[in-house]
């Protein structure tokens, strides 16, 4: 099958990873093209992967199956507006990455275009590991919601949602979410050390019985409160630590923190939905 040609509006951090995702899964670099305001970042996604590189959006876009819009999301109204009419020319597939900028928004600023997946990645997207909620707009086809699903894989794992509200939870779980798992492994690695492990020690007791547990998680088929009763066996010291976070209210305090972020990407949101 002919490789889609792939226009990356954006070579910062998220347009990088993703071009670089893409290069490691084998997509031909003569079917990308990126560009970005400066010549900076281009020079160097130029010597890594060999693409086209342009400082004209338009330019970038001329050729192309499918737009990633790549930039930070004050940057969208502008670069939308900019690409309207090429858009309606050439009729990609739009992918959106930017935080908090709604499908209705983004139609609006390319004058009624609807051919858009609004997606949200995360940091860990940087390595290859990321988790990336998808949202099409309903005129979307099944073609281009595969194919969008295809290109955002190449940095991690993916998960469709069909209701564009429930953007803002996926925000407030997976796109803050690696900050909950940092702040908890601090928390735990302060812990063991003011009982006297080594920093060094509990630095890496903490991060890999992060990543063992993750993993143990995601490939045993086990429920999250099985796997947690597994290791509790009762009257042991699991069991003790545990009933100590229950007691404590962990549960609310993260449905607390979650309703905080949900609430902040609203405000984000519609403060967007005022640009022109
Ligand atoms: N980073 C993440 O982990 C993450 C996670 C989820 C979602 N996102 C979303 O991804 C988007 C990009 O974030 P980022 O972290 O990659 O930001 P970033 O590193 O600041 O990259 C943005 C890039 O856009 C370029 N740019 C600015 N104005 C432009 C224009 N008019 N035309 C073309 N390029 C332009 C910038 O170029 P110059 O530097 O030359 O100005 C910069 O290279 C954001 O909307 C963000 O919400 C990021």
């Amino acid at each position: 099958m002919k490789s889609p040609h792939i226009a990356i509006i954006g070579t910062g951090n998220m347009g990088k990873s993703l071009i670089a995702g893409l290069i490691k899964n084998n997509h031909p670099a003569h079917c990308l093209t990126a560009s970005n305001r400066g010549e900076e970042k281009l020079i160097d996604v130029q010597k890594l992967f060999h693409i086209h590189t342009t400082t004209n959006n338009v330019e970038a876009a001329k050729n192309a199956d499918v737009v990633i819009f790549a930039v930070k999301p004050h940057i969208v109204p502008q670069i939308s507006k900019e690409l309207a009419s090429i858009v309606h020319t050439r009729k990609p597939l739009i992918i959106s990455v930017a935080a908090g900028i709604e499908i209705k928004n983004l139609s609006q600023w390319l004058n009624g275009y609807h051919h858009i997946v609004r997606t949200m990645p995360n940091l860990p997207a940087s390595i290859g590991s990321g988790m990336t909620t998808l949202y099409a707009d309903p005129t979307v086809n099944q073609q281009n919601r595969n194919l969008a699903e295809s290109i955002l894989r190449v940095v991690g794992t993916i998960v469709w949602l069909y209701d564009e509200s429930l953007m803002h939870v996926a925000t407030a779980l997976s796109g803050c979410g690696p900050a909950y798992f940092f702040l908890v492994m601090e928390a735990l690695q302060d812990a063991a050390t003011h009982f006297g492990l080594p920093q060094d020690a509990a630095y890496l007791l903490t991060v890999h019985t992060a990543l063992g547990a993750s993993k143990m998680a995601i490939e045993s088929g086990e429920t999250l409160s099985t796997l947690t009763q597994n290791v509790a066996s009762p009257g042991g010291t699991t069991e003790k630590a545990l009933s100590v976070l229950e007691q404590e209210h962990i549960r609310e305090l993260f449905k607390k923190a979650l309703n905080a972020a949900i609430i902040r990407s609203q405000e984000i949101a519609q403060s967007y939905s005022h640009s022109s």
